[in-house]
């Protein structure tokens, strides 16, 4: 046994002796000591031929050797292992590191989060809808049966396969959907894209976006759709920002009224934006018609209720003076990266 001992210091010299200066050599340090065959299997092989009441001094032997073995292995592997330290480079900690692009939300994700968000503080709850609508959710049940002459005014993209699909024109389709889901009291906020058959021009598009809101409860009158409105442009545009309503048409809301705010770029002195008026239209709103209620088996005696809605792409070109609606789905990278995200 005390052989053994003699041998186990005569291996640390021999070790520490070893030097390993390239990566191969680290690793035919590891096949020789470390390895299957190695010598540390080797030395761990004597444990058999120890006597028993010397087993536990040299169970402990053995494996400090072991960590001693281990140790310098780790240590050459180190110094010698990377490439940077085999040419003797060393990496200067300190540089600047390499920039990266961060994309940006496009700046109608941006608008609408901001919208719906405002909207949500007041109680809204986001619903959402297909785009590919039936007739029935799209016009029939906000009251333009097939034969009424709105239907002009929202012109759209039928699909080939049935007849009383469509692609949806509006928003309103989601509120037909909540209507037919829920009971009152409901409010929702219905962001989404909708259709037009439209000429694609820098002023219309066959595609563009929309946020809808809807509130039914009992007691909802036109001095809650005024205030709700109100504060919602106070909250997006500014304290500053002035509105109006104008008596309007639309066959799911009477009475139906547009609001306009003051022009934010001339501050209502007048200019190209507002053609001189100082005023812009920004929605279109109304108490939800009877019949609409009706439609859905809502009392329209005990409940009555607001609607409005507004295209996202008109806000945010008064927000941000964008004067081409082809500009918003380009994905010219030069026109996206302008708009830094918050939201
Ligand atoms: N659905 C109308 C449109 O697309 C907007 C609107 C919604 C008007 C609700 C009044 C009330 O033009």
């Amino acid at each position: 046994m005390e052989n053994l001992l003699q041998q186990l210091e005569l291996y640390k010299k021999e070790i520490t002796a070893e030097t390993a200066n390239t990566p191969e050599a680290v690793e035919a340090f590891r096949i020789k000591y470390l390895g299957t065959k190695g010598l540390l299997k080797a030395v761990m092989g004597e444990m058999k031929n120890v006597p028993n009441e010397r087993k536990k001094e040299f169970g402990q032997l053995l494996n400090e050797f072991k960590q001693f073995v281990e140790l310098r292995y780790e240590t050459l592997k180190s110094q010698h292992s990377t490439t940077a330290d085999n040419n003797n480079e060393k990496i200067d900690w300190s540089l600047p590191g390499d920039n990266f692009t961060v994309g940006t939300r496009h700046p109608l994700s941006m608008v609408r989060n901001q919208i719906v968000s405002i909207f949500q503080r007041l109680g809204f709850a986001i619903a959402e809808g297909p785009e590919i609508e039936d007739d029935w959710h799209n016009f029939g049940a906000m009251n333009l049966p097939e034969d009424h002459p709105a239907r002009d005014m929202q012109d759209t993209f039928y699909i080939n396969q049935n007849p009383s699909w469509l692609l949806r024109t509006h928003t309103s389709s989601v509120q037909a959907r909540a209507m037919e889901k829920q009971k009152p009291p409901i409010r929702v906020i219905c962001p989404g894209r909708v259709y037009r058959n439209e000429t694609i021009s820098a002023r219309a598009h066959c595609f563009f976006h929309q946020i809808e809101g809807l509130y039914i409860d009992e007691n909802v009158s036109f001095a809650d759709l005024k205030q709700t409105l109100y504060f919602f442009v106070q909250e997006f545009f500014g304290k500053d920002t002035k509105v109006r309503f104008r008596p309007s048409y639309f066959p799911f809301t009477e009475p139906s009224a547009e609001m306009d705010i003051s022009c934010l770029i001339c501050g209502g002195d007048g200019c190209t934006v507002c053609k001189h008026t100082g005023w812009v239209e920004i929605l279109g709103s109304g108490m939800v018609h009877p019949k609409v209620l009706e439609n859905f088996g809502i009392d329209s005696n005990k409940y009555t209720g607001f609607a409005f809605g507004m295209g996202v792409e008109r806000i945010c070109q008064l927000k941000y003076r964008v004067n081409d609606l082809r500009l918003y789905s380009q994905n010219d990278v030069r026109f996206l990266k302008q708009f830094t995200s918050v939201v």
